[in-house]
Parts: structure tokens; sequence; C-alpha cells
């Protein structure tokens, strides 16, 4: 595509941005080195099974026994008792990937032998010991064109430096003269196979298992969220981080994005396992999404005031601070509703979380035939503060309202003191709108986790334009 048809077919920047894979990421992952040594473990355990049902094929042939002659041999039945996998490591290596080396690996086989030598026919069992088994294989992270992560083994390298035959049977002696034939066929067959099967285990269940990151993600009917890579994963020195797209979009109607994501330097922190950096854009995209989806909207009616408040939504009480309502509709019940006029915005920096949203709050009574007639609109800004948590896999938090400021945007009743309206207000925003928000966003929001995975020993802090959550984590076999 030529670069004028890429700018025409761009439109929009953010979407531009997309496109050509200039955005910083929403979410950054990073795994350091105790997590892969958890996920290590994890999967040592796994290819040490694998390892162990490995299939050996028959050997034959032929080897001359000095001052005795031919000896025609066939090795059947051979079956691995155990393989073990003892010492091993995962190391970073910084712009390729990871590296696992297994030194000291050994393993058991057992088989049958058939031996014809002269006249002599002969069989019986043997019992082979495999020592000293080196292994390494570079893993390479990437993502596919779906933003799914994909990993794959290359560079894989076996190296067997002992390997011990004993026949057993009347005519052992004879035939453990020949010994090293044995050795060093089985040794080539062994080499050749531990690799195919490294290289099967990546694909037949590390590479399942790392898909199943949930790369867009359902939260609610509303909306969705885009975790896809936005690159493939890269390795330093310290740790491996994946950057994830980290954005909310509309399952109705994905538009693209008016802002874009600032960029994110997380601290070199590595006590924890995994670290996950969520920016603001995160959250903004959230707000942005649910804001367009008008799903920012809340109603208030007598029935939701709660019990202990000792007045009723109606004209009646409003009377108190509006005299003229009394005469215009009288006592007739109300309605409010809250709504956000635009997407709130939200910060991020070392003190923590804040956003300063404006609501717009509309006052109707409700007439006798329940038609709506509109009374008064209001504008409520106030600054508010969050907690968040990590919960079950999810991002949650809760918002604390500080001082609020009224004021009047439009009235049908005529002139009335706004300030006389506050502390009504404030109760109907602290003690039903919020509880309510707090209510979902105590729900939380998922974390990009593939399955069966849980996050304990949980860490937060706050940087400039991020959050910072460090977890430890636990992966729970089925
Ligand atoms: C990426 O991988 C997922 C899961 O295996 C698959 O469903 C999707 O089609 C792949 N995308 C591309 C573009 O290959
Ligand atoms: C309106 O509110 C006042 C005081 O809160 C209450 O005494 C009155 O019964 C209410 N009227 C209706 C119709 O609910
Ligand atoms: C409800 O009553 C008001 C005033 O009596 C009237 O103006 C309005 O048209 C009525 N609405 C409906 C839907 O009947
Ligand atoms: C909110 O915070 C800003 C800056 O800290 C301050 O200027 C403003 O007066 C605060 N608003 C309210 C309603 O307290």
């Amino acid at each position: 595509m030529g670069a004028q048809s890429l700018a025409m077919a761009c439109g929009a920047l953010a979407l531009c941005l997309a496109l050509t894979g200039a955005a910083n990421p929403g979410v950054v992952v990073r795994i350091t080195q105790a997590g892969l040594d958890y996920a290590h473990q994890q999967a040592i355990t796994i290819l040490e099974k694998e390892l162990a049902q490995l299939k050996l094929k028959d050997i034959s042939g032929d080897s001359r026994i000095r001052h005795v002659g031919k000896v025609h041999y066939e090795i059947s039945r051979l079956s691995l008792r155990s393989f073990h996998l003892p010492h091993s490591r995962i190391s970073l290596v910084p712009g390729v990937g990871l590296q696992v080396s297994i030194s000291n690996a050994f393993a058991e086989v057992d088989g049958n032998w058939r031996v014809k030598l002269l006249f002599i026919r002969d069989h019986g069992s043997f019992h082979l010991k495999v020592e000293n088994v080196y292994i390494k294989v570079n893993l390479k992270l990437s993502s596919n064109g779906s933003g799914k992560p994909t990993i794959s083994s290359s560079n894989c390298n076996t190296r067997i430096s002992r390997v011990r035959v004993r026949f057993s049977g009347r005519l052992g002696w004879l035939y453990n003269l020949f010994h090293s034939t044995i050795e060093s066929r089985f040794r080539k067959l062994l080499e050749s196979k531990v690799c195919e099967v490294v290289a099967s285990s990546v694909r037949k269940n590390l590479q399942p298992y790392l898909q199943t990151l949930p790369v867009t993600a359902r939260i609610d009917a509303t909306a969705g969220i885009d975790y896809s890579l936005v690159a493939p994963p890269t390795a330093t020195a310290q740790s491996l981080d994946v950057d994830l797209k980290g954005e909310f979009f509309s399952l109705a109607h994905r538009s693209a994005v008016p802002f874009s994501p600032p960029p994110l330097a997380l601290p070199p922190d590595h006590d924890r396992m995994v670290y996950f950096g969520v920016s603001s854009y995160f959250f903004n995209t959230a707000g942005f999404t649910y804001q367009a989806a008008g799903a920012l909207v809340f109603e208030i009616t007598d029935s939701l005031i709660p019990k202990g408040f000792d007045f009723h939504l109606n004209t009646t009480t409003f009377s108190a601070f509006i005299p003229q309502l009394d005469k215009m509709y009288p006592d007739m019940p109300m309605k409010l509703r809250l709504s956000a006029p635009s997407a709130p915005f939200l910060s991020i920096g070392p003190k923590g979380l804040s956003l300063r949203p404006v609501v717009d709050i509309q006052a109707y009574a409700i007439l006798p035939n329940s038609s709506l007639v509109p009374l008064f609109l209001l504008s409520l800004t106030g600054n508010v503060s969050a907690v968040v948590d990590v919960k079950s896999g999810h991002v949650a938090g809760s918002l604390q309202v500080g001082r609020m400021k009224l004021s009047l945007k439009h009235s049908d009743v005529g002139t009335f003191q706004v300030r006389m309206l506050q502390s009504i207000m404030n109760i109907f925003s602290s003690s039903i709108l919020l509880p309510n928000l707090n209510e979902r966003l105590n729900q939380g929001f998922p974390l990009p986790l593939p399955d069966r995975i849980q996050l304990s020993n949980i860490l937060v802090r706050f940087y400039q334009n991020f959050l910072l959550l460090g977890a430890d984590v636990q992966y729970q076999p089925r």
C-alpha cells in the first residue's frame, strides 16, 4: 500500500497509530526471573512425564567380536522406565527469548535382546542406564496476526555422554563384549528423539496453554477488553515483557479511541513473579466506552432512597429549597437522572488515582399520568479518589468522593438558590450513586491471565500515568 492510500485508509489518527503499531501499550505484563522459574518448574514436570513415554524403535545390526566373529543382534520392546530431569534452569536471552538448559538428566530403559552368533541363537532381557543427558533449547515468543501469543522451540540440542548396557542371561558375558556398539547406536537414537519430544511438548502443551490468554475479554453487556499483543514479547536481562493493547471497546460498535496511551516506564522491581503496568489509558478507554454507549446513566426515584432517610423524593421535599415548586407541581413524586455529559478522565500519579467527573443531574416531576416534566438541570463536579485492589485476578476498586460543587445549568421552574440543594444532593451522590457504582467497580475487570492462574501476595503502587500491580502466581492443575 502506498503512503498516500495508507494515509487515506487511516483517516483518524488513533486508528492510524493502531494499524502501524506505533502506539504505546495500555497494559504491560512483566514476567520476572522468579516468574519464569515458577513456570519452568511446572513445564519440566510435564516434560519429564512426556519423555518417560517416549517410544523407541527396535534396533538391529551386525557387530564383529574379536576372535569370535560376526554377531547379529536385535534389540526390541525398548521401554523407558523413567526419565529424570533433576537439574534445569530457564534463562533470559536478551533480544532472543528464553533458553532452557537441562543437565545431568538420566533415564532407565528395559528391553529384550536376541543374538545370532555362529550357530548360537540366544535371547534375553537387558537393562540400560542413560546418564549425563544435556538438553539445551531456545524458546521464541511471538504473536500471531490476531495478537495471540505464540511460542516455538528452536536450536534444540541433546547430548548424552554416558550409556551403560548390561545383558543378563547365560552368555551375558559374551554379549557384553559388544556393548559399545549397542550403546553408541542407542545414544544416537535417543539424542534424536529427545528434541522431537521437546518440540512436540512445546507445540502440544505450551502453545495451547499460552493461547488461553483471553485477548478479547467480554466483561458485560456493553464492553470488552482488548488484550491482544501489540508486539512480540521482548526479553531483557531481567524480565520478559509483553506489551498488550489494554483497551476497552464497545461490543455493539467499536470505534477508534480519540486519545493515545502515554509511555509507561516500569520500575526495575523484581521480587514478585509478575507485574502488570496498567496505564491510565486502560481506565480512560473504559470511561470512553461506557459513556459513548450511554451506560453512564443512573436514575434515582423515591424507591432507591435508603431506609433511615426521613424524606421522600417529591416536590413537597424540594419546595423547602424551591418554594414555587409546591404551587407548580403540588406533592408529586420526582425522579433524578444522573448522567456523564463527557467521559470521565482519570489521571494516575505517584499519589494515586484521581478523577474529576462531571455529573449532570436532571430533575423531573412525575405527573399522575406518568409523564415526566423537566424541572431543572444541575451540574455536579467533585474530586474523586480511587482505591485499587486485585481480587481473583480482577483489578477492582472503589471511589471516594471529596467535596462536591453544584451549579445550575438550566431551570424550568424559575430561579432558586442552588447552594440550598448542596446537602440533599450530597446525600443522593454519596448514599445512592456511589454505593451503586462501587458495587460494580468492586467486581473489577479481568487482568490478562491464561487459564488456571491464581494471584497472591499482591502489591499495588502508583507511578506517573500508570498503576503497578505485582503478584506471585500459582497454577492450579486440573
Ligand atoms: C491466532 O491464534 C488463534 C488461536 O490459535 C487463532 O484462533 C487465530 O486464527 C490465529 N490468528 C491468525 C491470524 O493466525
Ligand atoms: C412527599 O414528601 C413528604 C416529606 O418528605 C412526605 O411527608 C409526603 O408524604 C410525600 N408525598 C408523597 C406523595 O409521597
Ligand atoms: C399527561 O398529562 C399532562 C398534563 O395533564 C398532559 O399535558 C400530557 O399530554 C399527558 N401525557 C400523556 C402521555 O397522556
Ligand atoms: C478539586 O481539586 C482541585 C485541585 O486540587 C481544586 O482546585 C478544586 O477546588 C477541588 N474541587 C472541589 C470541589 O473540592
